[in-house]
């Protein structure tokens, strides 16, 4: 008779920064230079969907393979070597405890990975990417773990990665012990704290970004002399306004952050030597439709960020569905290049935040 298959699948969101990671301290444990607070967005619109099996059957001298949007990908980096290692690790010593256990941690891991976003085009895929492949082993391998333990092992796959283990509000504590064990996600708040928000995404570009964002951050720390300003004063402010602004759902401070943090962190990329451009034109002309929707409101109704690429994600509020939704639209409509009707995400204003 063939062996048995173990099986386990699950599915993880993306998560967009409304206060930056951009930096490591520690390349090798992937320890970040500073604390970062994102959003969790709900798994209708971005998210990973893997399978991570294993069977005594499998061919060793294949050892473990992914296979990432049908096609196959390395797994010999240290970063998902990182993860392989510590969750094996964890079912080795339960089956050390426990002899009737199957010897799982002994078979290779075979994943199987599906994005239903652009990959590597600043929409976060690595960390719905490396949330979803972890939980998929703890699973497989049944672990006991919590959702803070396996944000942990995340971080080390993708620093961005350890805050898609929580829904909500979520910050990432940079911690200061040596060894990275304190450097994890935590929920600032749950998405029914504040149901009302909305994303939109905006996809500019589906194309893989020019620089990694591992290796652009590197190249940042190394060059930017804007970066320690950064790290020192402007994110500690940010972290501390936008804790408050989620705690009261207050909506001008978080999309005043929120734009200023985007920001910084681009006016870092320029300033890298030689410099980084995430944005474009496109991207820019987003920024300026978001201020004149302010503008014409009289108040503050949205909010830009980018990550690593030129793809915009627009905070705003359910009521204000309309207006900034209605406004986009209207632009998506054909009068920007490179926008295109169909490449609009979140319509839906009641489904973009996970209460997972
Ligand atoms: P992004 O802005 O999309 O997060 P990054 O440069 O940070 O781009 O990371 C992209 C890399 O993340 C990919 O090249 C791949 O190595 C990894 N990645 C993306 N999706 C997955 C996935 N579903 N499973 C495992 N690794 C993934
Ligand atoms: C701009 O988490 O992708 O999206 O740890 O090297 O995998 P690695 O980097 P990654 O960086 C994300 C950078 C960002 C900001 C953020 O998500 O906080
Ligand atoms: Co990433």
């Amino acid at each position: 008779m063939a062996d048995k298959v173990y099986r386990a699948s699950t599915t993880a969101p993306v998560n967009i920064a409304v206060v930056k990671y951009w930096g490591k301290r520690d390349a090798t444990l992937n320890l970040p230079t500073n604390s970062s607070l994102s959003v969790t967005l709900a798994q209708s619109d971005l998210r990973t969907l893997t399978t991570a099996s294993c069977s005594a059957s499998y061919p060793t001298f294949e050892g473990d393979w992914l296979l990432l949007n049908g096609e196959p990908s390395d797994v010999s980096g240290a970063r998902v070597q990182a993860c392989f290692r510590e969750l094996r690790a964890r079912r080795a010593a339960l089956e050390a405890a426990d002899s009737s256990l199957a010897k799982l941690s002994t078979m290779p891991l075979h994943i199987v990975s599906e994005n239903n976003f652009p990959t590597a085009a600043g929409l976060a895929s690595s960390a719905a990417g490396f949330a979803a492949l972890v939980r998929a082993i703890a699973d497989l391998y049944e672990l006991p773990a919590s959702p803070s333990e396996l944000s942990l092992i995340a971080r080390q796959g993708s620093g961005s990665a350890c805050r898609s283990l929580f829904g909500g509000y979520v910050a990432w504590r940079m911690g200061d012990k040596p060894d990275g064990s304190d450097s994890m996600a935590d929920q600032v708040a749950d998405a029914a704290h504040w149901p009302d928000m909305c994303a939109l995404i905006l996809v500019v570009s589906a194309a893989k970004k020019g620089v990694s964002s591992t290796s652009g951050m590197q190249q940042t720390v190394a060059t930017s002399s804007l970066f320690q300003e950064r790290i020192a004063r402007v994110v500690p402010q940010n972290m501390a306004v936008m804790e408050k602004a989620i705690r009261d759902r207050d909506f001008a401070p978080f999309a005043e952050v929120t734009m200023r943090d985007s920001n910084s962190f681009h006016a870092t990329c320029a300033d890298t030597y030689p410099p980084i451009f995430y944005m474009n034109d496109v991207s820019r002309a987003a920024i300026r439709a978001v201020e004149q929707i302010n503008a014409a409101a009289g108040r503050t109704v949205a909010a830009y960020t980018f990550d690593a690429g030129p793809n915009a994600v627009i905070y705003y509020l359910e009521k204000d569905t309309e207006r900034v939704v209605g406004t986009f639209y209207h632009v998506l409509g054909g009068e920007i290049d490179g926008w295109k009707k169909d490449a609009i995400k979140g319509l839906k204003p009641t489904t973009s935040l996970d209460g997972a």
